[in-house]
């Protein structure tokens, strides 16, 4: 087991009608707040006009920028930065998705660096500060609410690159379940593809482990299974809604990693597909997690596939080790294209062969695939990527 430090350090209000806290928290960091959302599904619920009542009842001077993309284009990163130096703004209010919040974290952190936010992205800037971050959850997905990391699209350049600072880590984190009624039940169905994801990234190592972070990580995983379904039949399930916000800022907020240092593996592929095709990034891990799971299942890597089949999926402990591995990945597919009802293969969503080298290649070089649970080559994901056609 290695060392690590801990420190997450952002406050977080969970629950319903928390927003009366909202202006006392602006306040803490200035009096000039730009407000950042994405492409009008906060005005569609209500959210927005709800929000501008407490920052005017706060006294506090409102700007705004609106139209963050899903897959956040550095573009919105720029003009948000532009805003922030002109206007002299004291603090971010994020209001949305992941996305939105991940967009707000780089204007930050592009407000104290002269020239293109991208050069950031690039690792050409030691980030050292940032406008504080405040946000107001509308989507369960990316736990981008509770940790320092964002990830950014380049269209010119086909890129999309994830960063992480500790300054950009949000300071105040508003987690209101209902706040998630209105997401559709695609999107819920792909932001429970992408918690498993991070937890199964973190989950499926070699590394000697804490057993009460197995346990976690397991609970966690169970948890989505038995929500996202309940979730996507009745969105205003209170229960659901609030089991999977709660577990998608658990999946990534640095707590589960107990010093792991292994790269991830479906991330940085998925990353090229959402940087080419703009797909949802969810989707794209759900058509990639079973493959990779299947092609990094081996004799030095079964136990862990046996220890997932059995705990999470209730897997006689009886059967052959590798029984249980296949039978827990084909439970697993099942839960993501039968459950979930997601999309299983590229050719249903317009990819075909063309970029699978490009994409490989950026795979391997920006994510450090060599270092993952199993070490992977450009090669390695290309088989990856044919596995999916
Ligand atoms: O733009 P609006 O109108 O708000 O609509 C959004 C968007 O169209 C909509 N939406 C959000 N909340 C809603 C809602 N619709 C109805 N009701 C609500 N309450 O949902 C659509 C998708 O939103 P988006 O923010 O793009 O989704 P998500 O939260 O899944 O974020 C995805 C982005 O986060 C990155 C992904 O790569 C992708 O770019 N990631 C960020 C991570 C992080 N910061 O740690 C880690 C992740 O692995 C991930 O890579
Ligand atoms: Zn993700």
């Amino acid at each position: 087991m290695n060392q690590f430090v801990y420190n997450i350090s952002t406050k977080v209000y969970f629950g319903e009608n928390q927003l009366g806290h909202l202006g006392e928290e602006l306040k803490k960091f200035g009096t000039r707040v730009l407000m950042t959302y994405g492409g009008g599904s906060i005005k569609k619920s209500g959210l927005y006009d709800k929000v501008v009542a407490e920052i005017k009842k706060a006294g506090l001077e409102l700007f705004e920028l609106s139209g963050i993309e899903p897959n956040p284009r550095v573009s919105s990163v720029n003009a948000g930065a532009e805003i922030c130096k002109k206007e002299k703004i004291d603090v971010l209010l994020a209001v949305g998705g992941g996305s939105v919040i991940d967009c707000t974290k780089f204007i930050g952190a592009a407000t104290f660096h002269d020239g293109d936010a991208w050069d950031i992205l690039e690792g050409k800037v030691d980030v050292k500060k940032c406008l504080p971050i405040v946000d107001i959850l509308t989507l369960a997905a990316t736990g981008s609410e509770m940790d320092n990391g964002g990830v950014i699209s380049n269209p010119k350049t086909k890129d999309k690159i994830g960063m992480g600072f500790d300054v950009m880590q949000p300071k105040v984190s508003f987690l209101d379940p209902t706040l998630t009624y209105s997401v559709s039940s695609y999107q819920t169905a792909c932001g429970s593809a992408d918690m498993l994801s991070h937890i199964f990234e973190v989950y499926f190592n070699m590394e000697k482990d804490l057993y009460m972070l197995d346990t976690v990580m397991e609970g966690l995983i169970k948890t989505i299974i038995k929500y996202a379904p309940v979730a996507m039949k009745n969105p205003e399930d209170y229960e659901a809604r609030a089991n999977l916000m709660w577990a998608s800022s658990w999946a990534i907020n640095g707590f589960i990693d107990g010093g792991k240092c292994q790269a991830w593996s479906c991330h940085p592929m998925e990353h090229e597909l959402s940087a080419i095709y703009d797909i949802t990034h969810g989707l794209g891990l759900a058509i990639l997690t079973p493959r990779w799971m299947e092609y990094c299942l081996d004799d030095t890597t079964v136990s862990r596939y046996y220890q997932f089949g059995c705990n999470v999926f209730g897997l006689d402990p009886s059967m052959e080790p590798m029984q249980v591995a296949k039978k827990s990945i084909k439970l697993t597919a099942e839960f993501l294209y039968q459950t979930l009802g997601l999309k299983s293969t590229f050719s249903e969503i317009g990819i075909d062969e063309t970029n699978f080298e490009v994409m490989a290649e950026k795979a391997v070089r920006i994510g450090g695939l060599k270092d993952a649970f199993k070490p992977l080559t450009k090669e390695d994901v290309v088989n990856i990527f044919k596995m999916c056609k």
